[in-house]
């Protein structure tokens, strides 16, 4: 709407703003009348605002004019007025104009063609007629007649001395005595008087073809002959200031023709034909004499056209004026026109953006409430679980306690009793082994406690100074007489004497502790601990505790300090928070933990601890010496960890032999022992405590069924498990994993391992005894599906196809060789690549009887289809089916089936049809 009113608005201005370009050639410019010609066009010009209008003045000179002309018509003009100095010289050029298309108007003077579109002026030769008539009427007597006459060759001139000779002829008083040319000018009029100035002297009458040249007439005779009164008739009459009538009013003529000027009408004319008007081609403009009788209604009627031309004036410059305040209006109008639509525009906008702005507000407001509202009750929640958490720390914290007494009391009567001898010789293994666990269960308690006053209750340390070096040494020799029974080098290097230093005794024997022991636990036998102290330049005494153990991955080390982490086959302390808290202590007195370990290359743990106090806070330094540190009883926990405890499982060596075997792989040495008593009396057992040990025995057994931790050093239990039962070898033995782990994840990813069963500790001992039989008891009703002919259904596991395979290629070598007699054990075991044992185990295991027995098994067979359905004799038969002659044929057969080979086959062939 706004762009259409703008665009109405332009269109508007641009046709009122039509403009035209009018050319005005004026042949002289300089006299009042010309003026007064100009002032009249420029007045009605004023009413068509938009017009171009080039204004030329030629000076009286022809040439000039033409000239004039000429570059009017170059520049372009829509339409040419022209005043013709001389008719004749200015034909030509008018004529081109007139040719060209461009419409002509002739005003006042002419040229001597027709070519022209429309004249404008007074009938001169009217003039002259009108003058000649007005001198006859009013003179009596003789007349002696002065004619000064307009420019030669001038149109008004010619036709105004015409009219004059027509005027006179009636009267016949009237004698033209002289004529002379003023050329329009009154210094030339008076010029050509003085040259016959002697000539004047009977002149009364003069007729002057204008008023300027009139008043020169005047002037002359006034001068040179003032006796003489002369009547002077001019031509023009115009009003104002040194015009006609003011002279005839003055007497200074007798009369005057009156001659308009026609400015106005030559710019109405010109409209007319420019907007393609009606227009009249001639406009005769009246004239009339002017002389004593007349001169003042004349004067007084020009006097009131001129007050009206001033109040027109007047109107049009307040006209103007208001159109310029209209049209600044206009533009105002405009502006605030737009700048409304543009309000309401912009207005709606906002109007719109706020409701949609609230919209969001509202939605956002509810959100934040939500928000809040869920903030709070995480804020809640997390305040319950926190108070949860609490609770049950501290219940744990109090069921620590509560283990502590009474394992304190167990074990103060259980160290009394390991010293004496009598007891200790009948019951002693399961004493030391109800010491030792006693001791690991404390151990695990304190371990509890200190966790919880360092994580929960943030508890400081009691800094007092000591020598770290003998502290150190005190804990190592603890651990001395476990080293040499493991055959372990267990040597402390420290490379400073003494190290003075600031630590909490009760706390930093932990951290060696729990190293130590690890190291020593993880070394295995003959292996080697060392423990470094080194001084180090940046004011830190480092102690590295290290072993030649299994070693770690380089992900396990990034794991190792977290709180209850468990290497899958580098179990620390059982529990996981042993190397954890000891971080947590370490940190406590300013220093830091690192380890370094390479697999299968061992492990090192460095302890560095700042020299000085610097890094100890307010209240943390206390001079009185510890109490007295006991480092042997402390250290007993970690120490009772290392005893192996003699087995009496081997009491029983001449015993009947098992039927089936078992092989337990499992690191705790306790744990395997007391396993290994309870499947002993079911089972033949097999032990292994690594798992490269369980999967190297796993090979050379091929056992009926393995029982293995999922937690082992060097390889896990489950990768154990995975490559067992991938391997054509043992992936028919049931496997059985036990372990800690006890999440439904771990459980998954246990069973993901091909394991037939996933046993969480505690477990029962007889029920895992059951679970064993079992699975050996599945393993035969399998063997008696591998070996019918029913191929199954579903996709058998990865072992279960396997063991397929094995049956299926076993089968087909025996079937193949069953005519060859010389065909035995070893030459199946070279095909199927497997050894002599593995084949025995494996066999028995999945078809249930020797192989020799399946051999001679399915040589009988043949030869009784052999009997019924084909035509041999008894000893083609014979060596068809690889028996060495047909008596010892006979004799297995006979001892089989109960009858010869010879009444078999007449028994059969007789019921045959
Ligand atoms: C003015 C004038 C008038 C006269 C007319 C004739 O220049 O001389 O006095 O009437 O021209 O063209």
């Amino acid at each position: 709407m706004v762009l259409a009113f703008a665009i109405t608005s332009c269109k508007n201005t641009a046709q009122k703003d039509a403009s035209y370009t009018i050319g005005f050639s004026q042949c002289v410019g300089s006299d009042l009348w010309r003026k007064t010609m100009l002032e009249e066009m420029r007045m009605e010009l004023s009413l068509h605002p938009n017009t171009n209008f080039l204004y030329e003045d030629a000076d009286n000179n022809s040439d000039k004019q033409i000239k004039q002309v000429k570059k009017m018509l170059d520049e372009g003009i829509d339409l040419l007025i022209i005043s013709p100095n001389e008719a004749r010289p200015l034909t030509p050029i008018v004529e081109e104009a007139y040719h060209k298309g461009i419409p002509v108007i002739v005003i006042d003077r002419k040229t001597t063609s027709d070519a022209y579109t429309a004249y404008v002026g007074a009938d001169n030769y009217q003039i002259g007629k009108m003058a000649g008539q007005y001198v006859g009427s009013t003179s009596r007597g003789p007349v002696n007649l002065l004619e000064v006459m307009g420019l030669p060759g001038s149109s008004p001139a010619i036709e105004r001395e015409r009219g004059f000779q027509d005027g006179i002829k009636k009267f016949s008083n009237i004698h033209i005595v002289h004529k002379i040319y003023g050329d329009w000018l009154r210094q030339h009029a008076e010029a050509q008087l003085l040259k016959i100035k002697d000539q004047l002297g009977d002149i009364n009458t003069v007729f002057a073809h204008n008023d300027m040249m009139a008043a020169g007439v005047h002037y002359f005779f006034n001068r040179y002959n003032p006796a003489n009164h002369v009547k002077i008739i001019g031509v023009d009459a115009l009003p104002g200031t040194g015009g006609g009538l003011q002279m005839v009013a003055d007497k200074v003529l007798s009369a005057s023709m009156l001659y308009p000027t026609g400015g106005k009408e030559a710019i109405v004319t010109a409209f007319h034909i420019l907007n393609h008007e009606p227009f009249s081609r001639e406009n005769i403009l009246q004239s009339s004499v002017i002389d004593s009788s007349n001169v003042q209604l004349m004067k007084m009627q020009w006097n009131r056209i001129s007050s009206q031309q001033k109040d027109i004036e007047k109107q049009q410059s307040l006209l103007t004026e208001q159109q310029a305040v209209y049209n600044s209006q206009q533009v105002v109008l405009n502006i605030i026109v737009i700048t409304l639509v543009l309000a309401i525009i912009f207005g709606g906008v906002a109007f719109y953006s706020l409701v949609e702005n609230r919209k969001i507000t509202r939605s956002l407001e509810a959100k934040n409430t939500e928000i809040l509202n869920q903030r709070n009750q995480l804020v809640e929640m997390s305040a319950k679980a926190e108070a949860a958490t609490e609770a049950k720390f501290n219940f744990f914290t109090n069921i620590s306690h509560e283990f502590r007494t009474p394992l304190t009391l167990m074990l103060s009567p259980l160290e009394d009793i390991t010293k004496q001898d009598r007891v200790m010789a009948v019951a002693g293994r399961n004493i030391q082994l109800i010491r030792q666990n006693a001791y690991r269960l404390l151990g695990l308690v304190n371990q509890l406690l200190d966790y919880r006053k360092i994580e929960y209750d943030k508890k400081t340390i009691k800094a007092s100074e000591n020598d770290l070096v003998s502290f150190v040494r005190g804990i190592t020799e603890c651990f001395r007489l476990h080293a040499e029974k493991l055959h372990i080098q267990l040597n402390l290097i420290p490379e400073v004497k003494t190290a003075q230093m600031w630590f909490d005794p009760n706390m930093l024997d932990k951290v060696f502790f729990n190293l130590i022991a690890n190291a020593i636990k993880f070394s295995g036998e003959k292996g080697k601990v060392k423990i470094w102290i080194k001084k180090e330049e940046d004011g830190l005494i480092k102690i590295e505790v290290e072993d030649n153990g299994a070693g770690m991955t380089e992900e396990e080390t990034t794991k190792i300090f977290d709180q209850f982490y468990q290497a899958d086959h580098a179990p620390l302390m059982g529990s996981g928070i042993g190397l954890s808290l000891s971080k947590q202590i370490v940190e406590l007195h300013g220093g830091r933990i690192e380890v370094r370990s390479e697999k299968w290359r061992g492990t090192t743990f460095t302890v560095s601890l700042p020299l000085g106090d610097a890094h100890l806070l307010e209240g943390e330094k206390h001079i009185d010496s510890p109490d007295d540190l006991k480092l042997v009883e402390r250290s007993e926990v970690y120490r009772t960890d290392l005893e192996r405890i003699p087995s009496n499982i081997f009491a029983d060596t001449f015993s009947q032999p098992k039927e089936y075997t078992v092989l337990l792989i499992e690191d705790n040495l306790d744990l395997l022992q007391y396993m290994q008593e309870k499947f002993a009396e079911h089972f033949e057992v097999y032990t292994a405590t690594t798992g490269m040990a369980g999967l190297n025995e796993a090979y050379e057994r091929v056992p009926d069924l393995i029982i293995t931790d999922v937690v082992l050093p060097q390889i896990s239990g489950k990768s154990l498990c995975e490559k067992l039962k991938s391997d054509v070898r043992t992936s028919h033995i049931p496997i059985i994993l036990l372990t800690a782990q006890n999440s439904t994840e771990q459980q998954i990813s246990g069973i993901q391992a091909m394991a037939d069963l996933y046993v969480t500790k505690p477990f029962n001992s007889d029920l895992l005894i059951a679970s064993v039989q079992n699975l050996i008891r599945n393993r035969l009703i399998l063997k008696e599906h591998f070996t019918s002919d029913i191929t199954p259904a579903e996709k058998l596991p990865v072992s279960k196809t396997l063991d397929k395979k094995f049956i299926n290629d076993f089968a087909g070598i025996v079937e193949q060789n069953l005519g060859n007699d010389e065909f035995n054990v070893d030459d199946i075991c070279k095909l199927i690549g497997i050894s002599r044992v593995q084949l025995y185990r494996k066999v028995k295991a999945l078809l249930g009887c020797s192989i020799t027995e399946y051999i001679l098994n399915r040589r009988l067979k043949k030869a009784k289809y052999l009997l019924t359905h084909e035509s041999y004799t008894i000893a083609e038969i014979t060596y068809m089916t690889g028996f060495s002659n047909p008596n010892y044929f006979s004799t297995v057969f006979k001892s089989h089936y109960g009858c010869s080979p010879t009444e078999y086959k007449k028994k059969n062939q007789a019921i045959e049809p």
